[in-house]
């Protein structure tokens, strides 16, 4: 296995990683202006796309305080891959990446509640803050659950509201 960065999926990857299941990531995003991330990062058995996670460097507002953070998504790993802990082999890559290729301490990603565990194992945590993000008709309580991976552990720690300055991915 490899991982190898691209800034643009085939179509032959994207039908490989996205076929089997289209509404996984629907239920995320009901009516939301989401903004896509520009970096892909695809995880190579033998040259066949296997699982695939998707970033870009983000701005955090808080106490109006900014902060970069690297906005991550699209985690996916193809379902005859699936329990060999792909998905956190790619993440951990991606944190690696964090202070060298992506100018940021964190990485930030959004999820439904029943993958909170499957995160907190790739040593993410819950935001427990108010988060909003950017709308054309302008800012939007954030309706899905907020994780945050940082190193050092308490960047972000306080409870005051965090205002994300784009779109959400
Ligand atoms: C979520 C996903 C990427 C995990 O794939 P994976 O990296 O192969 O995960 P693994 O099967 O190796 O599981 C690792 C751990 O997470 C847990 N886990 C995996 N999927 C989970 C889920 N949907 N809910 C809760 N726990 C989950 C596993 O039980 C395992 O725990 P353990 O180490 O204690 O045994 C994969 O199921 C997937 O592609 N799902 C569809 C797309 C999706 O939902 N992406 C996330 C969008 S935010």
């Amino acid at each position: 296995m490899k991982i190898v960065h691209k800034s643009k999926l085939t179509s032959r990857e994207v039908d490989r990683l996205f076929r089997w299941r289209e509404h996984v990531f629907s239920p995320l995003a009901p009516g939301i202006e989401m903004s896509a991330l520009t970096h892909h990062y695809v995880m190579l058995d033998d040259d066949e796309a296997v699982a695939h996670a998707q970033c870009e460097v983000r701005v955090l507002e808080r106490q109006g305080k900014r902060r970069p953070i690297l906005g991550i998504g699209a985690v996916v790993v193809r379902p005859e891959y699936q329990g060999k802990k792909l998905g956190h082999e790619l993440l951990k890559h991606l944190h690696g990446l964090l202070g060298s290729s992506f100018d940021a301490q964190a990485a930030w990603l959004f999820c439904m509640p029943e993958l909170i565990r499957y995160y907190e194992l790739s040593g993410y945590r819950e935001v427990k803050s108010p988060v909003c993000f950017e709308q054309s008709t302008g800012l939007v309580l954030c309706p899905w659950v907020s994780m945050i991976y940082e190193r050092p552990p308490g960047l972000f720690e306080d409870n005051s509201e965090i205002i994300i300055r784009s779109k959400p991915w």
